[in-house]
């Protein structure tokens, strides 16, 4: 997603910038721009540090990256109008929105760049006021909060605890940013899918992500490279949609969305365990752990030395099971599996089709691994959707967090279904 972040005078706004950062590190491209008065709070280095682009604080100045999002290739012209970068936006939030901002945003008066950008916005806008409790609940306030959420703009509510004055308590603190950010990504989400579409409320979503390791001794382990991030990616957008998420994590170190339930393996034999007992009562599975196809037969107890008795000359291997296929097996009607394929060159595409079938799925998500500026560590991927109709959907380079929207609008419609619906229909038709 394109978010681009307003930011009002107020003590909250050191939290936009922590929502930026964690937006930045779920994958969205995110652009900042702020009123004269929130710089006395936050620096625009600060913002555009986090967010690896300038900060823009006037209509009148020129914008270095002309309007484009950080991942975006930048236009061959210079747009005309100081309004680019919400024309080009996906989501705009104005947090902390300040009084003074909500009453402009109200009567539709366009003095600063902010409150500019929200009258042109054609993407939906997320207000978060933060102001002293009295602030808040004076009726002005509340008649043109009232107004901003008529007209379709979603206000947030702020939440009672310690104001900035000192002593004081009541309603107008800023939500935290973890909350803020999941209220943009459901306000986007819900505007990609149109009115009613693509929900995912009362479904059990299961994820696998990360990479399985294999002991080979007490300190020393066969794994891989995988970060997963397409999986937290995965289970965020599927948690704004409403879905019950679990998360079985192969040695991720990333935070997993809030709200999902985690269970965390290490090796593949554990992952295949938690997963036997969590697919039963999931309706979709997106498998994205790289989990290991060997492992070394015994794991030596202790740590290996390289001279002396137990120095290994060769670590003999013995295959894991493929957990996917022994899932698919034992799957009823109306659950979707989709499989991910980390494919390294070319053959890619033959290569994984022959999974798709082998491992009787829904879909496959292949990525080619020899790139690197897609894939493992990256925050962003590239990837072809083939589905069980044969089809093979192109979804070009993107953010995770927006490919993860792609792939759920895809197969979700396909939960329910009776076995091999798909396969006349295909994913996603
Ligand atoms: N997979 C699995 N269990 C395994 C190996 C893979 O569940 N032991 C799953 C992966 O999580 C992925 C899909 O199968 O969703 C495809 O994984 P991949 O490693 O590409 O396929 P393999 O069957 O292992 O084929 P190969 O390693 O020969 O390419």
């Amino acid at each position: 997603m394109r978010l681009l972040v307003g930011v009002c005078g107020g003590i909250a706004a050191y939290k936009a910038l922590e929502t930026a950062r964690l937006a930045v590190r779920a994958g969205h491209a995110v652009r900042v721009i702020q009123t004269r008065n929130s710089m006395r709070f936050v620096g625009r280095a600060s913002f555009a540090a986090i967010t690896g682009a300038p900060v823009l604080s006037s209509e009148f100045e020129a914008d270095p990256t002309l309007g484009a999002f950080p991942g975006d290739s930048l236009p061959a012209y210079a747009p005309i109008s100081h309004l680019a970068l919400v024309q080009n936006a996906d989501a705009y939030l104005i947090a902390p929105a300040s009084a003074e901002t909500i009453a402009k945003l109200a009567a539709g008066i366009a003095d600063n760049l902010v409150t500019s950008a929200a009258l042109a916005a054609a993407c939906p806008v997320i207000v978060a006021p933060a102001m002293n409790g009295r602030m808040y609940a004076n009726p002005a306030t509340q008649a043109n909060l009232r107004t901003l959420a008529q007209r379709g703009l979603t206000v947030l509510a702020p939440e009672e605890g310690a104001l900035a004055s000192h002593g004081e308590h009541g309603l107008g603190r800023l939500p935290e940013p973890a909350a803020l950010l999941a209220a943009v990504q459901a306000a986007a989400s819900g505007a990609r899918r149109g009115p009613g579409g693509g929900g995912l409320a009362g479904r059990h979503v299961l994820v696998t992500a990360g990479g399985t390791r294999e002991p080979i001794d007490s300190v020393r382990y066969i794994g891989n490279r995988s970060s997963g991030r397409m999986g937290l990616a995965l289970a965020a957008a599927a948690a704004a949609r409403g879905a019950t998420v679990t998360c079985i994590l192969a040695n991720v170190a990333l935070e997993p969305p809030p709200g999902a339930l985690v269970r965390r393996v290490e090796t593949a034999a554990e992952l295949a365990l938690a997963c036997r007992e969590t697919f039963p009562a999931s309706d979709l599975l997106f498998m994205t752990a790289a989990v290991a196809d060997f492992r070394p037969l015994s794991a030596a107890a202790g740590k290996l030395t390289k001279t002396g008795p137990n120095a290994p000359a060769l670590i003999e291997l013995a295959p894991t099971e493929d957990v996917l296929e022994q899932l698919s097996a034992a799957r009823v009607p109306g659950q979707v599996l989709v499989g991910f394929a980390a494919e390294h060159g070319p053959g890619g595409l033959e290569r994984a089709r022959v999974k798709l079938a082998r491992k009787q799925l829904d879909a496959i998500v292949v990525n080619d691994v020899a790139r690197a500026d897609i894939g493992f560590d990256s925050e962003y991927n590239e990837a072809t959707l083939l589905t069980r109709g044969g089809r093979a959907v192109d979804l070009p380079r993107m953010p995770k967090a927006e490919l993860a929207e792609a792939l759920l609008d895809h197969v979700g419609g396909l939960i329910g279904q009776p076995l091999g619906a798909g396969a006349s229909a295909g994913a996603g038709d």
